[in-house]
């Protein structure tokens, strides 16, 4: 990421409204960007987000051997036809998108070097279940210094029980499966949108994959060698989240252009349990609070983040600003990441009220019960929150911050920006389109 000194300057208080095209998927385009590496063919990809972490893995891919040119209209073509080089350490702690080029610098390289990983400090974040997956496959993994080294003449297709539903880890999976020797299943695969996306991807490339997502199971059929492909990235539900609740937060209704209400669902349901306007129209999907005269008339709600389809972990801080306006005490239960609520701190400094517990609610249960995680916020309203100076460490609580600001009454200065320009493409101007009074510094 590049360090950066900006900041944004937010005078709150005004109602954002109106319409918003939303972008690629950042987590989608990244895999979609290392999927190309699977072959020697010419490959474009369609709605890539022109944001830092697609910069950054761009330059993951010409390291390794691509040739990446940018289209109009967010198209990026990438053509590897060697791999020129199999180690990318120096692309250490920038993201966690090089461990998934362990499975396909392996299989047509013979071997690997990834750096320890980087990303958003939101849990210890370990990637103990792609080593195990890609070792039970053949690899032969070493940790060093600074890097994993691995080598494997060829991987063998396998089977893998995932401890959870991990992402990435399916991700690494499908990547190395795919020009295995054999069949691969995956148990307790994650089956998010975005691994969906990279799944027909794959298959559009060749592969030989099914997957039964109600029992989360995955299985991969090795194929010899890949063809190129034409694939469209989805629509990032996460910056869709984020806009729909700016407007909310401010009182204000927008429409999500090109947004997927399926990818959507568990959200939709969260905010018309609340008492949100969500309908599917014309133009798009369109998101608004009950009234936009008087307080706002909003009730509080209780969620657990979960695996999909499941409450998104991605969507509990935007969300939270929004309620610190509904009536009574509303619960966060985040069970994905162990330690995803540091940024209530600074909710609660702008006037929030807000505890936070390692103590499960007890309907709900989670794999962090009994251990001292702040995991479970509970968050009472109605509050009006006042404008601060803040720090932002992480992409999805830079934007619940930025969303706070947008809806505080003053000033608010925020620095860090670059973590936000890592997963969002020009939020800014975005939002000032949208009605918002913020400045880049
Ligand atoms: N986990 C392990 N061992 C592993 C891998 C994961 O214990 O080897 C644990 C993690 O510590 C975590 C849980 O499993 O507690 C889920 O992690 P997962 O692997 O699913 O997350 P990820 O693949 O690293 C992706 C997104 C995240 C998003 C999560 C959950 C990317 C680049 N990142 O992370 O997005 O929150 O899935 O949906 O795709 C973001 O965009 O800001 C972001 C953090």
């Amino acid at each position: 990421m590049h360090e950066t000194a900006e900041r944004f300057v937010v005078h709150g208080g005004r109602m954002l409204s109106g319409g918003v095209q939303i972008r690629g998927s950042k987590n989608a385009a990244s895999k979609a960007m290392v999927a190309t590496l699977l072959t020697d063919e010419p490959c474009i990809l369609e709605n890539v987000p022109f944001s830092e972490e697609a910069a950054i893995t761009r330059e993951l891919c010409e390291r390794i051997g691509s040739s990446i040119t940018y289209g109009d209209d967010h198209t990026c073509s990438i053509v590897t036809p060697r791999i020129r080089e199999h180690s990318v350490i120096e692309l250490s702690r920038r993201n966690r998108i090089p461990i998934l080029a362990f499975g396909p610098l392996l299989v047509r390289a013979g071997e690997a070097e990834v750096p320890f990983l980087g990303g958003d400090p939101i849990g210890h974040r370990p990637i103990d279940f792609h080593l195990e997956a890609l070792a039970r496959m053949g690899a032969v993994i070493e940790r060093r210094e600074r890097s994993y080294y691995a080598t494997a003449p060829y991987l063998t297709g396998t089977d893998i029980a995932f401890p959870f539903p991990s992402v990435g880890a399916t991700e690494s999976v499908l990547l190395a499966g795919v020009l295995a020797r054999g069949r691969t299943r995956i148990e307790n695969a994650a089956i998010e949108p975005e691994v969906q996306n990279l799944i027909a991807m794959l298959i559009a490339m060749g592969a030989l994959i099914t997957c039964e997502s109600d029992e989360r199971r995955i299985e991969i059929e090795g194929v010899r060698q890949l063809r190129g492909v034409r694939h469209r990235i989805i629509p990032d539900r996460n910056e869709a989240v984020s806009f729909a609740v700016a407007g909310l937060a401010t009182g204000g209704a927008i429409t999500l252009r090109g947004a997927e209400p399926a990818h959507l669902a568990s959200f939709i349901a969260v905010v018309r349990a609340m008492g949100i306007i969500v309908e599917e129209n014309d133009h798009g999907l369109y998101i608004a609070p009950p009234s936009f005269v008087g307080p706002m008339d909003v009730s509080s709600v209780s969620i657990a983040t979960a695996p999909h389809p499941g409450f998104m972990t991605d969507w509990q801080q935007p969300l939270a600003v929004f309620l610190t306006r509904a009536k009574g005490t509303s619960i966060i239960h985040e069970t994905v990441y162990e330690d995803r609520l540091g940024y209530l701190k600074d909710l609660a400094r702008m006037g929030a009220d807000i505890s936070v517990s390692d103590e499960c609610p007890s309907d709900s249960p989670c794999r962090f019960s009994g251990r001292t995680f702040n995991h479970v916020a509970r968050i009472t309203g109605p509050v009006s929150l006042n404008g601060a100076d803040i720090e932002i460490t992480d992409i999805r609580a830079g934007m619940a911050h930025i969303i706070a600001a947008l809806s505080a009454t003053g000033k608010s200065v925020i620095s860090g920006v670059a973590h936000i320009d890592r997963g969002y493409e020009t939020l800014d101007e975005r939002l000032r389109t949208l009605g918002a009074d913020i400045t880049r510094v």
